[in-house]
């Protein structure tokens, strides 16, 4: 076995990537990075802070004065703003509702993939998003492009949100979704797009464990 290991997952949202690469990081016993996350969390500070989302210099200055990181702890993992605690912050409505804009900035992407890049080096790690296998890690041992119906993942997202106790019209929620596939894909910047060596996994009609199942039927080549 090779000394770190790399594994990308990438998709579009709520195709299950973050469930799936938290059960696959914990049962090998490597690091998880959520990296949709760290775009959620300069989202968060640029509308806390009122900084005008249409100028791609007034958020990469923001980002400059941020630190973004991560902790394990019992209940999962916690991601930290300048040290605060915004794990349920970054997953609002109006957080959920801007990141796609937030992420599509040139300079902000060469920014997170840089930080993602140096999380990476430290240790093997499951890292999932949108852009991993293509950009933050071009030699990942095993890249998987997750992907499910947009209803199938509305009703995911859905029960999330009620679980969390936010508040959700379905047919918004869904709509929403397909916007922001339609936005990810079609970006200048790195836009959502499969790998060439990357491994589809359909996960419509699966459950979690059908799902982690596949992927560690291709992760047995590289033990
Ligand atoms: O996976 P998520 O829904 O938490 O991602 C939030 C947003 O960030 C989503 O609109 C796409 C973007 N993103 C990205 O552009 N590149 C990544 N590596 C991860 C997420």
């Amino acid at each position: 076995m090779k000394k770190t290991v790399q594994i990308a997952i990438d998709g579009p949202a709520s195709a299950g990537k973050s469930t799936v690469a938290k059960i696959l990081a914990k049962k090998n016993g490597f690091i998880y990075c959520d990296t949709g996350a760290m775009y959620r969390a300069i989202t968060l500070a640029a509308l806390e802070n009122n900084v005008d989302m249409d100028s791609e210099e007034a958020l990469t200055s923001l980002l400059k004065r941020l630190t973004i990181d991560f902790s394990q702890e019992e209940d999962g993992q916690h991601v930290f703003l300048n040290e605060k605690d915004v794990t349920n912050e970054i997953r609002t409505n109006d957080v959920t509702n801007s990141v796609s804009k937030v992420s599509a900035y040139k300079s902000i992407r060469e920014e997170m993939v840089h930080r993602q890049q140096v999380i990476a080096e430290s240790s093997s790690i499951v890292m999932d998003g949108r852009d991993i296998g293509t950009v933050v890690l071009p030699k990942a041992d095993l890249k998987i492009f997750l992907v499910a119906s947009v209803i199938e993942r509305a009703e995911r997202r859905y029960k999330e949100n009620i679980a969390k106790g936010i508040e959700t019209d379905f047919d918004v929620l869904k709509q929403e979704i397909a916007d922001r596939d339609h936005y990810d894909s079609n970006r200048k910047n790195s836009p959502l797009v499969q790998a060439e060596d990357a491994i589809l996994v359909d996960t419509t009609g699966l459950n979690i464990e059908e799902v982690v199942e596949s992927i560690e039927k291709h992760m047995k080549t590289l033990f």
